[in-house]
């Protein structure tokens, strides 16, 4: 029986190690608590307050903040926000086909080796606000909005920190700091001051499932949405470990099995 301990206590221990990803320390502001349906082993991600969170990007963030490694029709891949069963090949799909509708993206050059706008396809990228980074510190007093396409992954402990970024803007700064023109209190970022503006204000979007926007609200869906842009192959990934853990726990006990098998007669 001691190899079928051991066997239990390496799938107790692989499974743990898999779903450890409880916040300890952040590494420097001030992070709030706030939980999100994808984290944990099974986790997943809330398709409704991922769709809504692409309405706050859309509508809130996407002036100044680029997704340069997102193609709009991955928005309709398996696990994405708005895949749908009927339509698994992304770009044939009505919802994908108006959401490209949204949006012109540059092209070219033509024949004249001219760039030219055109509307965008399902297969285009998300066009960014700004030409260039000098651009967009330009219109950003000096600050550089950075890229969400990785964003949530780049910072450490990413959902609970962005959620608490966009909730955490104060008016007053605490004795001592000083707010310098273009600058924001935020006690979440690290040293206090960021140079975005507070992004988020009641109601500013319409949620069309009735939802209300409160800040508090709109943070956690944009950061869903955020957070599959950073991860999108997450939902296929967890699904498929789970497959490989069952194939091999189900081997081990056939291999023990047969060891059980070969071994019934002889003395040992
Ligand atoms: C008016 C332009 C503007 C808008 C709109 C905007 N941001 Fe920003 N954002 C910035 C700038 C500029 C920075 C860089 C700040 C700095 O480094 O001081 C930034 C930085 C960030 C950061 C990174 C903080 C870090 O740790 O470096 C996050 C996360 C972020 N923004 C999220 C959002 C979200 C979510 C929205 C929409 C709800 C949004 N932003 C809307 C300009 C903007």
């Amino acid at each position: 029986m001691r190899l079928l301990k051991i066997i239990a206590t390496l799938f107790v221990a692989a499974s743990l190690s898999l779903g450890a990803s409880a916040v300890s320390a952040s590494e420097g502001g001030e992070l709030k608590a706030s939980h999100f349906s994808f984290e944990g082993l099974f986790g997943t991600y809330d398709k409704a307050a991922a769709q809504r969170g692409f309405q706050v990007y859309q509508e809130a963030c996407s002036s100044c903040h680029a997704m340069s490694l997102v193609a709009i029709r991955n928005l309709g891949d398996p696990g994405a926000p708005f895949y749908d069963e009927e339509h698994p090949n992304a770009s044939e799909s009505p919802v994908i086909k108006a959401i490209a509708a949204m949006f012109t993206v540059t092209d070219g050059p033509d024949n004249e080796g001219d760039m030219f706008e055109r509307p965008a396809k399902p297969s285009d990228y998300f066009p960014a606000p700004f030409a260039n980074d000098q651009a967009a510190r330009a219109s950003n007093g000096g600050a550089l909005p950075p890229d969400f396409s990785m964003l949530v992954r780049a910072r450490a402990h990413g959902p609970q920190y962005i959620y608490s970024l966009l909730t955490s803007y104060e008016d007053e700064a605490p004795e001592g700091v000083e707010i310098r023109p273009g600058m924001n209190y935020n006690p979440a970022f690290n040293g206090g001051l960021i140079g975005m503006p507070p992004p988020l204000f009641e109601e500013l979007v319409e949620y069309s499932d009735g939802t209300h926007a409160s800040v508090e609200q709109m943070a956690h869906d944009v950061v869903t949405f955020m957070a599959w842009a950073s991860d999108p192959k997450m939902e296929v990934r967890k699904r498929m470990g789970w497959m490989v853990m069952i194939y091999l726990f189900i081997f081990a006990l056939l291999m023990y099995g047969s060891y059980k098998a070969v071994w019934r007669d002889v003395k040992h």
